[in-house]
């Protein structure tokens, strides 16, 4: 891989310090790297390679020069500031929804559908973070046994709100525990010690838009227009690791040992699968790490025949869901 000019949009947020994080633990061949937030940031000093940084003030000059352009600052900066990178002559991978539902931009799971990605015209879409841990371990089981309908129940972290929701359910905790009223900003509601079942925008058909994307980007990622799914998200106090309880319904049966040996065949996928011995992921155990987890597969006795199974996965999605998916689209590219 030839040495790369990088752009990270949104360096300062929750998913540009994992852009730091794993584009210095992989090593990715970077020759100037430029950190790029709002006028708040400007002047700051992020660390790479143990060196400090400026953070500049993203505008639509940031491109110039750019090969491989990251963007986490939200889908209205993507909107606006991607064609004009990408006509600059850089790669976008771009972090939020701006793109993925047109046909022209590929949205890439690179385990899952790498060939996808070589035919982007300057912008390619990393999906929704629940989509990939999710995907992570439906498609190789839809590759062997057909999944035809999918139902998807998430638990995800406050961390996928961003830096400051973050900071919030700390400031909650501490407030919480010193007999105080914990201050509710970020959030409709308060998170610490509680659940809220509503994560983006509400649709007309009064699902929220987090859990369409799982149905809308499923299809296009398995390349499965028929796929049926039907999904409920919900924000869990957890700071790191995404969670979702899944249950499919398969075209053909599938016992549990082939279920798992399908899976620990699976790129970028463990299983820790022994209940009775407390094995199965949780998000404390996957935050940082680069592998989603499957365990407490089951065949579903409500499902005929057999031919349906019960999962639940776990996966960093600040790494996998974000920043490592897009660090390994741009890892694909790089290596041509
Ligand atoms: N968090 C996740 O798990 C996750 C997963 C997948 C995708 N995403 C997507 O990634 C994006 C960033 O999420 P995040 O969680 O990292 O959010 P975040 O912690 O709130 O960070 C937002 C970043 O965007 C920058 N920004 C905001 N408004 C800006 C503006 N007007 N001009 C320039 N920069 C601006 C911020 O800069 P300042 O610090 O200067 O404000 C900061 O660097 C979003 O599109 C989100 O949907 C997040």
């Amino acid at each position: 891989m030839s040495d790369l000019r990088v752009a990270i949009a949104g360096a300062t947020g929750a998913v540009g310090a994992e852009f730091l994080r794993l584009l210095e633990l992989r090593n990715y061949p970077i020759r100037e790297l430029r950190l790029l937030a709002s006028a708040r940031s400007a002047g700051r000093t992020l660390r790479f390679r143990g060196e400090p940084h400026p953070v500049e003030e993203l505008g639509p000059d940031s491109f110039r020069d750019i090969d491989h352009a990251f963007f986490s600052a939200g889908g209205g900066i993507s909107k606006t500031l991607a064609p004009a990178a990408a006509a600059a002559g850089a790669v976008v991978i771009d972090n939020s929804s701006a793109f993925r539902y047109d046909d022209d931009v590929p949205l890439v799971i690179p385990e899952i559908n790498p060939h996808a990605a070589a035919r982007h015209r300057g912008i390619i879409a990393n999906p929704n973070c629940t989509t990939i841990v999710a995907l992570m371990a439906v498609a190789p089981l839809h590759r062997r046994f057909g999944v035809e309908r999918a139902v998807m129940s998430s638990y995800q972290a406050i961390s996928g709100a961003g830096a400051q929701a973050m900071q919030e359910l700390e400031d909650q905790v501490r407030a919480w525990t010193a007999g105080e009223k914990p201050q509710v900003e970020h959030q409709p509601h308060q998170i610490a010690f509680n659940l809220i079942p509503r994560i983006d925008a509400v649709q007309e058909n009064f699902y929220t838009k987090e859990e369409m994307k799982f149905l809308w980007e499923g299809q296009k990622i398995l390349e499965h227009p028929d796929l049926r799914a039907t999904a409920t998200c919900v924000r869990v106090p957890v700071f790191r690791s995404h969670a979702v309880s899944l249950n499919l319904e398969l075209r053909d049966p599938a016992s549990r040992d082939a279920a798992l040996e399908t899976l620990r065949g699976a790129p970028g996928v463990i299983v820790e699968d022994d209940p009775a011995a407390d094995i199965y992921p949780t998000p404390l155990a996957l935050a940082m790490r680069d592998e989603v987890s499957v365990g407490r597969v089951r065949v579903d006795p409500s499902v005929a025949e057999g031919r349906g199974l019960a999962l639940w996965v776990v996966g960093d999605q600040l790494a996998k869901g974000a920043a490592l998916n897009a660090v390994q689209i741009g890892e694909l590219l790089a290596r041509g």
